[in-house]
């Protein structure tokens, strides 16, 4: 079954009095667990398709069925219900709330949800991604490696049927990115989660089964069938 399935999708913005189009009729089918790269230089569309796709924007035409709910169909409100309840979300620049600590920035999805037990859940999750005595600090207190395994912590808290990733290693040094992109992938396939990943960086990308390539808003060859993805030396 597929859980994101892209038709034809077209952004244009309205700039400077005429019309900018910076998606051109892009379509992709993703099925449960898989993953999924898009890469591009910058100025390529990749963030503006991510955005679509997760439902935080809207296309101006063709359609996104994310679990298969329509999202152009929906409200903002109900995109901001869907996104809750099936998306999970990681962004290059961390985006944690500054004034919670990284074990309150873990419970913010899980407390939308009203979901029993979100401290135990917060706990574990900020244990498993090695950050159980920092539990009580505040972003401004960690180091960026550490704000991003908070925000994989984050993301994965309801279980999110896709992942998408903007970027996710873009702010950090080799030797951070290499622990955070390990995590990234144990994550997901612990949790079976659909991982859409957006990066320049083509050993990360190929990390992922499936690549898209994006120039000037199109799809430039088809996808890319990467090998098997192998994180570590297994
Ligand atoms: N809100 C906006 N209004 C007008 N143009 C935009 C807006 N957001 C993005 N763009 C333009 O869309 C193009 C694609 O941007 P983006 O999706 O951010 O690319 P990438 O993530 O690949 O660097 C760029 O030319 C950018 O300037
Ligand atoms: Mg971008």
């Amino acid at each position: 079954m597929s859980i994101l399935r892209v038709e034809n999708l077209t952004k244009t913005y309205a700039s400077a009095g005429h019309a900018l189009t910076v998606l051109h009729a892009v379509s992709f089918d993703l099925a449960a667990g898989d993953t999924f790269a898009i890469v591009g230089p910058s100025g390529s569309g990749k963030t503006t398709l991510l955005g679509l796709c997760a439902g935080l924007d809207r296309a101006t035409s063709g359609s996104v069925w994310l679990s298969g709910i329509r999202l152009d169909a929906l409200s903002e409100d109900q995109r901001a219900a869907v996104r809750n309840q099936h998306v999970g979300f990681i962004f290059q620049n961390f985006q944690l709330l500054p004034t919670l600590t990284a074990l309150e920035n873990v419970l913010v999805p899980l407390e939308l949800r009203g979901q029993r037990g979100a401290s135990h859940t917060a706990l574990a999750l900020l244990d498993r991604v090695g950050l159980a005595d920092r539990a009580h600090h505040y972003p401004a207190q960690l180091s960026g490696g550490e704000q991003q395994r908070v925000s994989l912590a984050r993301a994965f808290a309801n279980r999110p049927a896709v992942l998408f990733a903007d970027e996710p290693t873009g702010n950090l040094d080799p030797d951070t990115s290499e622990r955070v992109v390990n995590l990234l992938f144990e994550l997901n396939r612990e949790a079976g989660t659909t991982l859409v990943l957006v990066t320049h960086d083509l050993e990360l990308a190929a990390l992922t089964q499936r690549t898209l390539r994006l120039r000037g808003g199109k799809v430039v060859e088809g996808q890319t069938t990467n090998a098997p993805s192998t994180l570590s030396h297994e």
